[in-house]
């Protein structure tokens, strides 16, 4: 049987991750051959041996390959190079979501008018299955909602930060492990985790992709004492991406949530990502594992080469009928409970003033609770209120941040799972 040829494009923590598993593994891959590699410098982490080193990426779709899989990550030439790719008549295996996210149709598309594939398991939780077994395992389901911790970085500075580590030496750690994206202000402020809920939407409700025009809102603002008060009340501090069908439209958001200790996702601790489908034949079911790294996203790279192998001609993956747009909800009318951190002036009439400003807004209290002062003389206000519409919280926030004795707002959405 003629060997499966591979050109691999980028060589940095992903590239250089799956050229060792492939090098250094099992006997399975011994119908595999890697025929070149795309790097525009040498990295020292890696030694290519043999392996031909090409300093144009793009001169590797001239190579006699089969399959390229694309790892330089970004999104314009990333698009430019898979389209050669699927042009010259040669499968693509990618981990870029931003690529997929924001031309996935026309990629597609392409793909299938060259009779070859765009494989993209590693695009979503790196190797923790979350792409293929919608066209498998799922496919009997009718998928309701999604709602996943789908960036490994986030959930690391999280769980490290509800430990008591700062914000900025666990990002510097991610980096430095190789779990952040090439841009880390993509996993932090939430888009990278928005990328993925968009693709996952579109398999789960077999329609095209959705616009960027959600709600998309990063973890740059939470702090330690977010989740002292969570934890008085055995809830922690998560990055949520939630996609939901309903009769009017899709809920489509990404952001930073509070969520029972008790729930499965709350659990998943460091780069764990985890993902929660409500089916109609299945129920509740739930995926988790590694979701960022080298090896857990060569496993998935790995597995869409497999399933390249096997085949025969006949599609991996059941593509979403991108004819159908989704219809997306607006946000400001979708209703949750919130948590309200407010640091406020120590003056008599300030708990009643906050009181009034909610009240205008229909907004009833669960909980309110009132610290003693900070170092600094002010004193943290912590409200858990009952479900409200977005619109109305927005606006009991803006008349909070327009009155003087309030120094500080914040909010955190509270999440049932
Ligand atoms: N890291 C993870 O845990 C993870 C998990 C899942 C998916 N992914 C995805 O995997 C892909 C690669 O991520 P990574 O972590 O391996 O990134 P990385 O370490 O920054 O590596 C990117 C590589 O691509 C090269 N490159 C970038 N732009 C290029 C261009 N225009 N021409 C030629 N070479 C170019 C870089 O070269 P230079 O070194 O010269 O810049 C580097 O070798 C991304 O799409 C990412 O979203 C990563």
């Amino acid at each position: 049987m003629a060997k499966l040829k591979i050109g691999i494009c980028g060589w940095g923590n992903v590239a250089t991750g799956l050229y060792e598993q492939l090098v250094n593994g099992d006997e399975i891959y011994a119908d595999w051959e890697i025929c070149c590699i795309g790097a525009r410098r040498d990295n020292p982490k890696c030694n290519p041996g043999s392996t031909k080193i090409l300093r144009d990426i793009f001169e590797v779709v001239e190579e006699d390959i089969d399959v390229l899989v694309e790892l330089i990550g970004g999104v314009e030439t990333a698009k430019d190079l898979i389209t050669r790719a699927l042009c010259s008549g040669k499968h693509v295996v990618t981990a870029n979501k931003a690529v997929i996210f924001e031309h996935g149709e026309e990629l597609i598309n392409l793909a299938k008018k060259n009779n070859v594939e765009l494989l993209f398991e590693s695009a979503v939780c790196a190797g923790t299955p979350a792409i293929k077994m919608f066209s498998n395992d799922l496919t009997a389901n009718k998928i309701s909602k999604v709602a996943g911790m789908l960036n490994g970085t986030t959930n690391f500075i999280l769980s490290n930060m509800e430990e008591g580590a700062s914000y900025e030496s666990v990002l510097q750690e991610a980096q430095e492990k190789g779990y952040a994206e090439p841009d880390p202000s993509l996993d932090v402020n939430g888009t990278d985790a928005a990328h993925k809920i968009g693709i996952l939407a579109a398999l789960a409700f077999n329609s095209g992709l959705p616009t960027p025009s959600f709600y998309v809102e990063g973890i740059e603002d939470i702090q330690s004492q977010d989740f002292t008060y969570a934890n008085d009340f055995h809830l922690t501090v998560k990055h949520l991406a939630v996609a939901k069908l309903n009769d009017e439209g899709i809920e489509l958001r990404s952001h930073p949530v509070m969520l029972s200790k008790d729930s499965s996702l709350a659990g998943l601790k460091g780069v764990r990502n985890g993902i929660q489908f409500d089916t109609n034949l299945l129920g509740e079911f739930h995926v988790a594992g590694s979701g960022a790294g080298r090896e857990s996203t060569a496993s998935g790279l790995i597995s869409d080469i497999f399933a390249l192998s096997r085949s025969n001609g006949s599609s991996p993956m059941r593509y979403p009928d991108f004819s159908k747009k989704p219809n997306l909800l607006n946000f400001d009318d979708l209703v949750f409970k919130y948590y309200v951190y407010l640091e406020v002036k120590d003056e008599p009439g300030v708990l009643a003033l906050i009181s009034k400003i909610f009240a205008d807004q229909s907004i009833g209290f669960d909980k309110v609770i009132q610290k003693d002062q900070l170092g600094n003389g002010n004193v943290p206000v912590v409200i858990f209120t009952d479900p409200i519409v977005e619109n109305e919280m927005q606006t009991a926030l803006k008349d909070l941040k327009n009155n003087p004795v309030i120094l500080s707002s914040k909010i955190i959405r509270i999440e049932d799972l």
